[in-house]
């Protein structure tokens, strides 16, 4: 298949996410930060939790005024023994260093002996209540990870806003000065040089200090416990992350599958306005804009020029302002409403309400993004740096400067936001920012009701692990099935789905026309031999390219293809396959459509560039090579190489590609540049069995959805299983491998372990040859895979590592023993092993003994036992996968002229290395050590001078 195009005749969605009945859960809260802003957040959804059931216990420093059903306050502040802290309206450099610096070594470990030290915390260690999870703020303090390692509890952490500059390496979320946008400074994800220099500076300190930090707080639980690990441990011991962003605002970034956007659940269904608010809001001729700089800014700090210049404007404008203000306002301007105290979010929902002048806290932004107001933002202190920049580059809003902020400035940025094109805008991106598949409060509860059923999964991602020396180490057929589902999916829902590929459908549907490819080529089937070695892998090259190039001319030269394109319907989604050609993305452009990537495996070693994908050899599993996760230093340099060979085969056919399109077409554009405005990737593949690997927003995982019911065996094979006293094995090597090519020596083997033990075997074998007797050992050239492991008595699955396969056993639960022979077969294989699904053997060193071996360990009850709950850990989603998949195909149809696309994708490589950055440090102290040494030489010789001077003084006052 290469490319389908779907016309939307109606895009009506109900969606209705019926929560069954789950376990109840005993949870623990900890929100060590005394900000009320934060907890709002928090207080959301320890709420949601108490209305679904569990018994949810807080600890926080605020309390709620009428008890819940459910929720139990431990209150910290009872003793009024924290201080309240107001931040000045002003900003500096200065200002931002100290107030983080006060933040993390100050209050750190303050706050830290003050939970600890607190009666009801000591009464909960002390009475053995049992928690199924702690769910934590992770801001400044960490100590109470220690309170979960107590409670031998699960850890959950959260945030209320964007990631911090230690929150980073500990997830491993990849921190880049040149497109990660930073939380205390302005420049967004295309910050200039200075804001660069001024990033690495301050990354680095900050996290100093947060180690610094830690090490203050273990001498303060050190006075409480003995025999706890450090902190630095136990924060490797969190399961998840629940990040309060999300794409739309903050910009698609790298985070790993257990770091989860979560972001605006807290905004809540407006409520009445007061009456005379309500009244001063409705009767406005032109609307209003409303005037907040939030809890924590004192205002009275105000310099007066930034007043003048925001009162001067204010007046001047032909709206009606709503300022939340705790003193009078000079002159009682009569456009002006003031009041100590608003209802934010209400004000916000209100129709009139055109425009949001604001500081840019994450809570403001949020409920603003989310009713479709723009925004002027000012940003003071902390995240709003990034929230103001992010904001600009979103065209939510601007900002300005406080620093240099003028009447005429904010006139005019008034007029720029007021605009009507920029506030259709900002309301479109408000439609995207609420249209998502799982509300952003189910996808919380779901993440935290999945860590409290398996708690003893790990979500990890590798490069978290990894050692800084590798770190820095520079760096057919079975296809069609899986996207037929899908394909067939989208004609169901009603969609219009022309689909070009070599399997036409005998009998479709009226919405389902087939544009058939179907005679043209040879398909791939029974074809690739049973060995693996270096020319294996090579050939694999001039395969996929050689094939990806006979495709692209064989269907431009088709005569259906070349009608559809002159007739040029439209189409409101492309979907192309990214597998080993990219000639579609030519037809996508030449039809105009938004393009959304589909694969039926794991990513290939071209995928990764377009997406802004990291791929990295020391924890990025390679596609064609063995060694997984976690690869030995002769894998790496086996990957580095390879991968390079890869790309360069690869970039030469695209290159022919983009010659046979030039043969049809004028003006395509390069193809990889195509490849980089595809909107969206459905990546064929769940982080439970392939591991957390870093993707931006816009690359979503939904393997599994093939994967149909399994329908009772028949005849033969029905008797064969049901006979079978100790239960069947089933091998296949696939649709594609045939079986028969084997080497005899392996062959042997294999038989000679299927002798030993006591188990009956099915075997997918093409030729006709009997291998062994029929009541040990059944043969068939096709077998119905998924009924087959379906079936309870079938205890392991002896498989090749395809992508389809491994997806079926990971279903149902069947362990694995994995022989891979190419294509992505060496890296499912590792993550069958590492996920714990299953084995793998390479088939080199296939002997009787180590299979016999390979199934023995996987049919240990043990073993088996484990599969199960991962098989269950792969089904347990927010959403279906192929629901998932759908959803996001429709929102592509719905947000068309939107990019998803992560700003590393068009980081500069000088700038994604660091490389300015690195001269500039490495000048610096090259200049240093310059200067020191020059001025030590000059101090040298005025000494020696001196000194001779001296000695001359004293001979010539001795003589005289
Ligand atoms: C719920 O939590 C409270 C406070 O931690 C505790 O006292 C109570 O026993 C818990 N209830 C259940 C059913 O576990
Ligand atoms: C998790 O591991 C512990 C200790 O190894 C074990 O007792 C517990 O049953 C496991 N829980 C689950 C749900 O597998
Ligand atoms: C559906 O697609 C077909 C083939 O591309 C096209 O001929 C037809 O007009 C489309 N129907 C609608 C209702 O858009
Ligand atoms: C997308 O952009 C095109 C051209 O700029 C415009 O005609 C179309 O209305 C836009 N679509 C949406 C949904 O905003």
């Amino acid at each position: 298949m290469r490319l389908s195009g779907l016309v939307f005749v109606c895009v009506i969605i109900i969606k209705s996410i019926l929560f069954k009945p789950v376990h109840t859960y005993n949870i623990l809260g900890v929100f060590p930060f005394m900000g009320k802003s934060h907890f709002y957040v928090f207080e959301a959804y320890a709420k949601e939790l108490s209305r679904r059931g569990h018994n949810v216990t807080v600890l926080s420093y605020f309390p709620q005024k009428q008890p819940l059903k459910n929720y139990h306050d431990i209150d910290l502040g009872k003793d009024n023994k924290y201080f309240e802290f107001r931040h000045p309206i002003k900003v500096s450099f200065f200002h931002i260093l100290v107030s983080f610096t006060i933040l993390q070594p100050v209050v750190g470990p303050y706050t830290c002996r003050m939970i600890l030290e607190d009666d009801e915390v000591q009464n909960l260690l002390r009475s053995g209540q049992k928690f199924d999870l702690v769910v934590m703020e992770q801001f400044n303090v960490d100590c109470p990870l220690v309170i979960a390692y107590k409670l031998g509890a699960p850890v959950i952490a959260m945030t209320s806003g964007v990631l911090l500059p230690w929150h980073y390496s500990r997830y491993g979320v990849p921190y880049n000065p040149s497109y990660v946008s930073y939380d205390i400074f302005k420049g967004g994800t295309k910050p200039t040089f200075l804001e660069r220099i001024a990033r690495t500076l301050t990354y680095h300190y900050m996290n100093f200090m947060q180690s610094v930090c830690s090490t203050s707080e273990d001498r303060v639980i050190s006075d409480f416990f003995k025999d706890v690990p450090p902190i630095e441990e136990l924060r490797r011991q969190v399961k998840l992350l629940l990040l309060y962003q999300n794409f739309v605002v903050s910009g698609s970034q790298l985070l790993p599958s257990n770091v989860i956007e979560v972001g605006g659940f807290h905004v809540g269904i407006p409520k009445k306005l007061p009456k005379d608010l309500k009244a001063f809001i409705e009767e406005s001729a032109n609307g209003v804009i409303y005037v907040s700089f939030g809890t924590i800014l004192n205002g009275s700090s105000m310099q007066r020029y930034v007043y003048d210049a925001i009162l001067g404007a204010l007046k001047k404008l032909p709206y009606r302002i709503v300022w939340k203000w705790e003193k009078e306002i000079e002159g009682n301007p009569d456009n002006v409403y003031r009041g100590k105290w608003m209802p934010q979010n209400d004000i916000l929902a209100h129709p009139k309400v055109v425009a949001f002048f604001s500081h840019c806290g994450q809570l403001g932004t949020t409920e603003a993004v989310h009713h479709g107001v723009p925004i002027l933002g000012m940003p003071i202190l902390a995240d709003q740096f990034a929230n103001a920049a992010i904001i600009e580059e979103q065209r939510l809003g601007v900002h300005v400067d406080i620093n240099k902020v003028t009447k005429e400035m904010l006139l005019e940025k008034f007029n720029t936001i007021l605009e009507p094109s920029f506030r259709a805008h900002v309301k479109e991106l408000s439609k995207m920012w609420r249209d998502r598949p799982v509300t952003a409060l189910n996808t919380a509860v779901h993440w935290t009701e999945f860590v409290a059923r398996y708690p003893n999964a790990t979500f990890r991602s590798p490069i978290a692990e990894i050692p800084m020396y590798q770190y820095l180490c520079l760096d057919g057929k079975s296809h069609y099935i899986v996207h037929r589902i899908y394909l067939q999916e989208l004609v169901r829902r009603g969609h219009n789905v022309t689909i070009i590929s070599h399997f036409p459908e005998t009998n479709p549907p009226q919405n389902h026309h087939d544009v058939s490819l179907a005679g043209s080529i040879k398909i791939l089937e029974d074809d690739m031999p049973l060995v693996r070695n270096y020319r294996t892998v090579i050939s694999i090259a001039t395969f996929l390219t050689e094939s990806g190039r006979e495709n692209c001319e064989v269907m431009l030269a088709n005569k259906n293809v070349q009608d559809l394109m002159r007739r040029k319907p439209k189409f409101d989604v492309a979907v192309v396959e990214q597998f080993n050609s990219d000639c579609g993305l030519g037809l996508a452009h030449v039809l105009g459509a938004p393009v959304v990537g589909l694969t039926s495996h794991i990513l290939m070693p071209w995928t990764y560039n377009r997406f802004g994908i990291p791929y990295h050899p020391a924890y990025v599993s390679f596609h064609f090579l063995e060694g997984g996760t976690k690869p030995t230093l002769y894998q790496r340099i086996e990957r580095v190489l390879f991968d390079y060979y890869f790309k360069t085969r690869y970039y030469m056919a695209q290159k022919r590609d983009q010659q046979s399109l030039a043969k049809y077409f004028d003006d395509i554009p390069p193809l990889e540049d195509l490849a980089k405005e595809i909107k969206l990737l459905l990546l064929y593949q769940n982080f439970v069995l392939t591991g957390s690997q870093l993707f931006p927003a816009n690359v979503i995982e939904i393997g599994g959805y093939h994967v149909s019911e399994a329908k009772p065996l028949t005849g033969e094979l029905l008797e064969f299983v049901e006979e079978a006293e100790h239960g069947v094995i089933y091998i296949s090597f696939g649709s594609v491998i045939k079986s028969s090519t084997m080497p005899e020596d392996k062959l042997q083997a294999l038989l000679g372990a299927i002798s030993e033990l006591p188990q009956r075997f099915i075997w997918k074998w093409e030729s006709k040859t009997m291998l062994l007797d029929k009541n040990k050992l059944y043969l068939a050239d096709w077998l119905p895979q998924v009924d087959i492991l379906g079936h309870p008595k079938t205890l392991a699955f002896l498989s090749h590592g395809g992508m389809g396969g491994t997806t079926e056993a990971i279903h149902f639960g069947v362990p694995v023993v994995a022989v891979p022979v190419f294509g992505d077969q060496p890296s499912n294989a590792a993550a069958i092993e590492e996920s714990g699904l299953g084995v793998q053997l390479q088939i080199y060193e296939l002997t009787k003994d180590k299979i016999v071996g390979a199934f023995k360990k996987v049919l240990d009850p043990g073993f088996r036992a484990n599969v199960k709950e991962v098989s269950k850990a792969w089904s347990d989603r927010p959403m279906k996968p192929l629901d998932t998949a759908v959803y996001w195909t429709e929102y592509v149809a719905r947000h068309p002229n939107i990019t998803y696309k992560p700003a590393a994708v068009n980081t500069p490589l000088y700038q994604y290395i660091y490389l300015d950055i690195v001269i500039v440090f490495a000048s610096t102290l090259l200049v240093l050590f310059l200067f020191t040494k020059t001025c030590l030489t000059l101090a040298c010789k005025k000494s020696k001078v001196v000194k001779q001077k001296n000695k001359k003084d004293k001979a010539k006052s001795k003589r005289s």
